[in-house]
């Protein structure tokens, strides 16, 4: 198959991209799957209320069917046609903080597709805010189930270079809108409701922090109490966010999360590798002082990739890319610098954890 790349300036959407993202729509709708940007990730969308097309995102990922798929619609008033609303704080969520780096998992109606939600009665929705996502949805006229736009278990697609690597040749359209703004996936959210309370689970952390939801809630009047947790604090016997039990986000190398610098010089996972290349991903402090202790202990190679300025959103936005160059670099292992886990902080390190096969 040809695969046509077009680029589009998502905060400069003309005439003719209208046209374009008409025809790719049309494709959508008619049971192809294509790859498209969003403000988090680059995701690879198909129809969800088509068993057909939502298989080949399975089949091109190597993804476990029993991982569900969110479903992406471009307009609130869209929510209901395809799940049921049951509760005011699920209001709350969808009215305050959609369209953006959010997925709220609702009942789910007969229309999706079963494939895309891999048999729960529940389905995610989120509603992009890049325009060129939007526009696309809207266009295509269907909802648009899309996973991030990678091969299962490696880094999520934060640019279009990694989407053409990974998908050329084997989907009809890939829109190149440049880096993604955020650079990790959505919050995934859930709301239980018990007698006395609310619990808000957050099966998958994001940009959009427990602490922005927490704010949200004591600025409104609710009748009950409402918690906002982390899902790995919350107890069942099945998880519920299937995704969050494989593997993830991988780069080739190992992941090596420094926690105390002291255990550099002793570490045998970087003795190991003391003769390949060493990556280092961290804050100008940390590189500084890793690249000297490498240095002492007679590292030859090394390859530093500046996270971010002590910015923290910006590591969010860094750390798929600096994975997949360091990817590009074939370095052996990377050095990670540990970030805090606040905010987005947390979000950030839910990622490395995942990715990670050390932590010294
Ligand atoms: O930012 C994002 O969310 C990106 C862009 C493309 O929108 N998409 C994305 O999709 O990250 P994916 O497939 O890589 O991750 C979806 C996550 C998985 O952890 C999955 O298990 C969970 O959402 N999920 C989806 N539907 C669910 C459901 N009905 N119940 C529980 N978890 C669900
Ligand atoms: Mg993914």
């Amino acid at each position: 198959m040809i695969t046509k790349v077009i680029k589009i300036n998502p905060s400069e959407i003309t005439k003719k991209d209208i046209e374009i993202l008409e025809e790719v729509g049309k494709s959508i709708r008619e049971g192809e799957v294509v790859a498209f940007p969003t403000e988090t990730v680059y995701g690879l969308g198909a129809n969800a209320c088509d068993d057909k097309a939502v298989r080949k995102i399975f089949e091109l990922k190597g993804r476990p069917s029993d991982n569900p798929l969110i479903v992406h619609l471009s307009s609130k008033s869209d929510i209901e046609k395809f799940a049921i609303v049951s509760n005011d704080i699920e209001k709350l969520i969808i009215s305050n903080l959609m369209p953006g780096p959010i997925t709220i998992i609702l009942k789910k109606k007969p229309i999706i597709s079963n494939i895309t939600t891999a048999n729960l009665d529940t389905v995610g929705i989120r509603i992009p805010y890049n325009p060129i996502a939007q526009k696309l949805i809207e266009l295509a006229k269907v909802p648009v189930c899309a996973p991030s736009a990678n091969i299962s278990g490696k880094p999520s697609a934060t640019d279009p270079t990694t989407v053409i690597e990974e998908f050329s040749g084997k989907i009809p359209f890939i829109i190149d809108g440049g880096r993604t703004h955020i650079g990790i996936e959505s919050t995934v959210v859930m709301v239980k409701e018990y007698p006395s309370k609310f619990s808000i689970l957050i099966l998958r952390p994001g940009f959009i922090t427990k602490e922005d939801i927490e704010d949200l809630l004591s600025s409104t009047k609710i009748q009950k109490e409402v918690e906002v947790i982390y899902a790995e604090e919350y107890s069942t016997i099945t998880p519920l966010s299937p995704g969050q039990k494989y593997k993830h986000y991988s780069p080739k190398s190992h992941v090596v999360i420094v926690k105390n610098l002291k255990n550099i010089e002793k570490a045998d996972i970087v003795r190991t590798f003391i003769n390949d290349k060493i990556g280092i991903l961290g804050r100008p402090n940390f590189i500084k002082e890793v690249k000297n202790i490498l240095n002492y202990i007679g590292a030859k190679y090394t390859v530093e990739l500046e996270w971010c300025n002590y910015d923290l959103i910006e590591c969010a936005r860094n750390l798929f890319f600096a994975y997949r160059m360091f990817d590009k670099e074939n370095v052996g292992i990377i050095l990670v610098e540990n970030l805090e886990e606040t905010g987005i902080g947390y979000a950030i390190m839910n990622r490395v954890k995942k990715s990670s096969t050390y932590t010294i």
